[in-house]
């Protein structure tokens, strides 16, 4: 590491960038206007994210889910997790300009992918990239799990992607040649097994899953497009016919009685308490695979799920009856997992709540693109729930509604961060999940994937 890189490395982990606000307290978060927290928020998720790469007594580019090693043991690498949180790091690397930072955030890119090679080289219990979590030190966690999770190819194959594409902008052919060979390893793999059931992303069911297809679909969709650039052709090809079957699926996912996408179909194994089969990884699904030509933030079917997601945990949990007007928001109503325990009772997740926000950011900037809003009957009781009793038909940019609309999106966005504010440790800290009943933090402390969730939806917000 050339010196003034480590120098930044040793900066910003004692925190020393971060000294003028060593000192807030939870009051004072509380308190604290919207405006002001969020610059605070963001060096302190940034900082306590890098502090889960490789960290002390980990191999470099491993990436931990928390620093909890007991109750509960998050000290492991999850596919998924990783490929979400240096997601992120590539956002980092992108929007800085300093040449320290990009060295710094490059460096940590190379990390994650030598410790991914090493994954996808390693023979594990499941026998394929679907094995979802590793040790630190990069062999297979071999005890009973939940496996496979085929997300995690596709995630990590998307986060590559988005990688690569800054080497294919500096050129660097041997690189982008090194990293293609992985990527393809991952799309090879979900194109030939989409098709079976694998466990989803709570590690809990075995079936077919919205989230796991739409996270498939959107890899097979960017590789179809990496690939052809590259003038591999057909695999291009192939990729593209992969993703337009599973679209099928997908749109099987859709409960047209009661307006909601549903998370599971055709389940084979794991829990069968959930019954209702309402789940915001259904959301999540829609965030983490961008902007995908199926199920969009604006679609009117995503828009009903999100009312009925609302809905559901607005009256669920008891700290929904007060404080800040957006609601809290958990994984599923029947959930037990408390953070501890999965005998216990189910609580709102902060990247779920941070979800929310990020969705009604994103949703805006669609409709801003767009320049117009479609009510549907299907999205019509979406807009009522926010205050607006519209008709069936089109509002563009020159009815005075639409801005009304934009913003109103955007606060309503701000609320669910202003909720997560208001629970949330005087010194940042963001554990996985919020008690249902007192709002305090609870669950594995210091989840990484909190902190790259509150960062990619501070970077939707206009
Ligand atoms: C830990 C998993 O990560 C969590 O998602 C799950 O709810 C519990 N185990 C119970 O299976
Ligand atoms: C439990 C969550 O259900 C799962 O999605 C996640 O990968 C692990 N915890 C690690 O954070």
């Amino acid at each position: 590491m050339r010196p003034l890189k480590a120098l930044f490395k040793i900066l910003m982990i004692a925190g020393v960038v971060l000294a003028p606000f060593a000192s807030a307290s939870s009051g004072s978060i509380r308190m604290m206007p919207l405006e002001k927290w969020l610059p605070q928020q963001e060096q302190i998720s940034v900082k306590n994210l890098l502090r889960n790469i490789s960290p002390a007594g980990t191999a470099k580019g491993a990436v931990v889910a928390s620093p909890s090693r007991q109750n509960p043991d998050y000290w492991y690498h999850w596919v998924r997790d990783a490929a979400l949180v240096m997601s992120v790091i590539v956002d980092q690397f992108s929007m800085t300009s300093v040449p320290e930072k990009k060295a710094y955030y490059m460096d940590l890119m190379w990390d994650y992918t030598e410790f991914s090679r090493l994954n996808q080289m390693t023979p594990t219990p499941s026998g394929g990239p679907g094995e979802p979590k590793f040790h630190v030190d990069g062999t297979p966690f071999v005890g009973p799990w939940g496996r496979p999770q085929n997300d995690g190819p596709a995630l990590r194959a998307l986060t590559l992607m988005k990688f690569a594409r800054i080497l294919i902008s500096e050129s660097k052919t041997e690189d982008i040649r090194r990293i293609s060979s992985m990527i393809k390893y991952d799309l090879e793999f979900v194109s030939h097994h989409w098709r079976e059931a694998c466990f989803d992303l709570w590690e809990e069911i075995k079936g077919h899953h919205f989230y796991t297809l739409i996270v498939q679909h959107q890899s097979l969709v960017e590789g179809s497009s990496y690939l052809s650039l590259l003038g591999d052709n057909g695999a291009a090809e192939w990729y593209r016919k992969q993703a337009e079957e599973i679209k099928g699926e997908l749109n099987k996912f859709w409960d047209n009685e009661r307006a909601v996408i549903v998370s599971t179909r055709n389940r084979v194994g794991g829990i069968d308490y959930k019954k209702s089969n309402l789940d915001s990884s259904v959301l999540l699904g829609v965030l983490h695979a961008g902007v995908s030509d199926i199920f969009s933030v604006d679609d009117p079917k995503v828009q009903s799920t999100v009312l009925k997601l609302k809905q559901t945990f607005r009256t669920l949990y008891s700290i929904n009856q007060s404080g800040p007007s957006a609601a809290a928001i958990g994984r599923y109503p029947e959930d037990k997992y408390d953070g501890y325990s999965s005998a216990g009772e189910g609580n709102p997740w902060i990247l779920i709540t941070n979800g929310f926000a990020e969705y009604f950011y994103r949703l805006s900037r669609t409709y801003l693109q767009r320049k117009r809003i479609i009510v549907t009957p299907a999205n019509k009781p979406f807009f009522k729930d926010l205050g607006f009793d519209l008709t069936v038909g089109v509002i563009d940019q020159s009815d005075r509604r639409f801005s009304g609309l934009i913003e109103r999106l955007q606060s309503e966005g701000d609320e669910y961060l202003v909720r997560v504010k208001y629970h949330i440790d005087s010194d940042g800290q963001m554990s996985e999940q919020m008690n249902r009943w007192s709002g305090y933090l609870q669950g594995a402390r210091d989840l990484t994937w909190s902190y790259a969730s509150f960062l990619t939806a501070l970077q939707s917000r206009l």
